[in-house]
């Protein structure tokens, strides 16, 4: 019997297991493991895996960042900024094996809560995957940007858009 699949902060023991579930998750934007490790690093508190027994089946991970500033795919960010009033959602990805099964909010949710805690005001992220509509119904709207904001999402994918939840 495997226990059932539950959110808790990621350990530096599961980077290997999120790099797995960003292969699958997100085929045309390969991250180095050591991208991953370094977001863990800098900022545990914004890291957190669903973990099923010892097995990750899904991770999310988010760090303070600056509104409109969107972090180049597959690089290091050498430190995070002093200023915490924006968090970024860099990645949530689950398992395809456990996708429509209610995971996602909740962890959405928590990071909303510790955000909010912490002293940010707003949540961004860059939308993949044709994720705008999903991202809708948890809070976020697509923010209208400039030629510099469209110049930085190119590295995205054409049908990216960068979106923004109020805390
Ligand atoms: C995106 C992803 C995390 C969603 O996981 P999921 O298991 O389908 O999400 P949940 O079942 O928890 O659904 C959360 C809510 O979003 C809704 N939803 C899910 N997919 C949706 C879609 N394509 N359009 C609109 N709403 C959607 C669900 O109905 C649910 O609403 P409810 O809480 O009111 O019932 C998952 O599909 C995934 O890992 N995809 C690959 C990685 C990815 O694309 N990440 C996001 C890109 S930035």
């Amino acid at each position: 019997m495997t226990a059932a699949a539950q959110w808790r902060p990621m350990r530096a023991d599961d980077v290997d297991g999120v790099v797995a579930v960003a292969a699958s998750a997100f085929p045309d934007h390969f991250e180095r493991r050591d991208c991953f490790a370094e977001r863990f690093a800098l900022f545990a508190q914004g890291c957190f895996v669903l973990a099923e027994g010892d097995a990750v089946k899904g991770y999310l991970i988010a760090y303070p960042w600056p509104l409109g500033a969107i972090p180049p795919l597959n690089s290091l960010l050498g430190a995070l900024p002093e200023a915490r009033d924006t968090w970024y959602l860099h990645d949530l990805a689950l398992h395809p094996d456990m996708r429509g099964q209610g995971h996602a909010r909740p962890i959405v949710e928590r990071l909303a809560s510790e955000a909010r805690a912490q002293g940010a005001v707003r949540i961004a992220l860059v939308s993949v995957n044709d994720s705008v509509p999903f991202w809708q119904g948890l809070g976020f709207e697509p923010l209208a940007g400039d030629a510099t904001l469209a110049r930085k999402l190119e590295s995205y994918g054409a049908a990216s858009r960068y979106m923004v939840r109020a805390l």
